[in-house]
Formats: structure tokens, C-alpha cells, sequence
């Protein structure tokens, strides 16, 4: 399939990169990168049955994985689905390559890129989870069309997910969370559903703390855990 419109271009606001790298994490891209990378075809499709040598009963996205503590957890636990996290912070791609190394994780493929660049290249109906946990929240009003939860990723999410299929996200900024949820708000093929939960203030208990959400609620921030179903 070929789409002569899909968008070339990133939009990365954030750091690229911090402190230099580990020796265990500079070792561990090395070692790693060739095959889990993945490189993105200009003006079509990802061929999804391409990613894994193996078939893999569903496909799961995370968006801004940070140090990828909740993206390897996941790939751990569920080792027949295959992962495609994105995330452009050198530190944190590094940190993952780390967790995959030592838990000989097979079902993860990363972009070290801009996520919009990638969800554009997924086809219709493909994917069953996306996760966007604690995306920088960008405070300020005349940075909020930086936010990573826009109407038009809305859409791209209602477009790639499965029937049935998940939207997580998470914040600890009180004012994101009311913007994600008057987004939600307003796409109707999306519907909050919890699960057992019985509170968005309740964390999922199969999602480990990460080192940021861990820095936020020591400095007092209260997380919300919302969950919406296509
Ligand atoms: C506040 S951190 C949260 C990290 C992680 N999800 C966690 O909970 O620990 C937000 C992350 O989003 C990443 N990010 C920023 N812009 C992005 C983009 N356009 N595409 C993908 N990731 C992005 C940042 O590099 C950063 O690692």
C-alpha cells in the first residue's frame, strides 16, 4: 500500500540525550540494535507479519517508554505478543536494550523516534493495546499543541486499534488528566472501561512503578490510571 501523504516529519519537543551512556547500556545497543530496531518504509505500511520471526497472537504499542521498566515487564509477561515501543531519548532506548539483554526478551522492537512518525505507518485495525504512560504533560498554554494526547492522535489510535481493543494512559499533572479526558470525551468509538478497577486513581496491578511516576508521588502528585476500550 502506498500513501504518498504520510508524514516524513518529527515533532520531538524533549531531550534527545542526557548523561553519556553505561558501558553495559553502550553494549548492550551495540549488541542488540541491528535486530531490534525498527527501521520505518517511506511511503507505506509497516508490514506487520515482517517484525518477529515468529507469529505473535497480537501487537502492542507504548508510547514514550522512558527507561522501559513497564515495556519490559509487559514483553516478560506476555511473551507470545510482539511490542513496539517508541521513544527518542537516547538514556532511555539505552536502559531498555539493558532489560532486554539481561531477560533475553524476544518479542520487543523499538524507533527511536518521534511516535506520530510511527503510528502513521501502522495499518487499520492492527493493534491491540496502546499504552501512553505519564507523556510529558508541556504546562504551559502555548505548549499544550505539543501534548502527545491530541484529537488527531485520537483519531490515529481509533484507527489502528482492533474492535475491542485498549487505549491506557496515565498522568500525574491534574490539568492533563482533565485534558485527556475531554478528548476522550468526545470520541464516541471509545468507551472508559476499567476493568476490575473500581477507581482511575487505582493503579493496574500487572504495571510496575517507573522511576518517574516513583518521582512524582514522592513529591506529593496523584496519579490517574485511565483505560478506554474501542
Ligand atoms: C515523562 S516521560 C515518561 C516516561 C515513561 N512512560 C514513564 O512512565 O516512566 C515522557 C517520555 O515521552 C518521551 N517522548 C517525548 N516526545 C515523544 C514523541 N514525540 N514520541 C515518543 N516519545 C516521546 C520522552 O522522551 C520521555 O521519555
Amino acid at each position: 500500500m502506498t500513501n504518498t501523504s504520510l508524514p516524513q516529519q518529527r515533532s520531538v519537543w524533549g531531550r534527545r540525550q542526557s548523561r553519556p551512556l553505561k558501558e553495559n547500556q553502550r553494549q548492550a545497543l551495540a549488541d542488540l540494535w541491528p535486530w531490534v530496531s525498527l527501521a520505518l518504509p517511506e511511503q507505506s505500511m509497516i508490514n506487520l507479519p515482517d517484525l518477529f520471526p515468529l507469529p505473535m497472537e497480537d501487537l502492542w504499542v507504548e508510547i514514550g517508554f522512558g527507561g522501559g521498566e513497564h515495556l519490559a515487564t509487559q514483553a516478560a509477561l506476555h511473551p507470545t505478543v510482539g511490542f513496539v515501543g517508541c521513544e527518542p531519548f537516547v538514556n532511555g532506548v539505552a536502559s531498555l536494550m539493558v532489560r532486554i539483554q539481561e531477560q533475553s526478551l524476544r518479542n520487543i522492537r523499538i524507533l527511536k523516534d518521534d511516535a506520530r512518525l510511527l503510528l502513521a505507518r501502522l495499518p487499520d485495525q492492527s493493534i491491540g493495546r496502546i499504552f501512553v504512560l505519564f507523556p510529558d504533560p508541556w504546562p504551559k498554554k502555548r505548549h499544550h499543541k505539543r501534548r502527545m494526547i491530541q484529537h488527531a492522535t485520537v483519531d490515529t489510535f481509533a484507527r489502528i486499534l482492533k474492535p475491542g481493543g485498549f487505549l491506557h494512559m496515565a498522568t500525574d499533572d491534574a490539568a492533563y488528566a482533565v485534558w485527556m479526558q475531554d478528548i476522550m470525551a468526545q470520541h464516541r468509538e471509545f468507551k472508559l472501561d476499567l476493568g476490575e478497577r473500581t477507581s482511575i486513581t487505582e493503579r493496574p496491578l500487572d504495571w510496575p512503578l517507573t522511576r518517574y511516576e516513583q518521582k512524582g508521588i514522592a513529591q506529593g502528585r496523584a496519579p490517574v490510571y485511565l483505560a478506554y476500550r474501542k
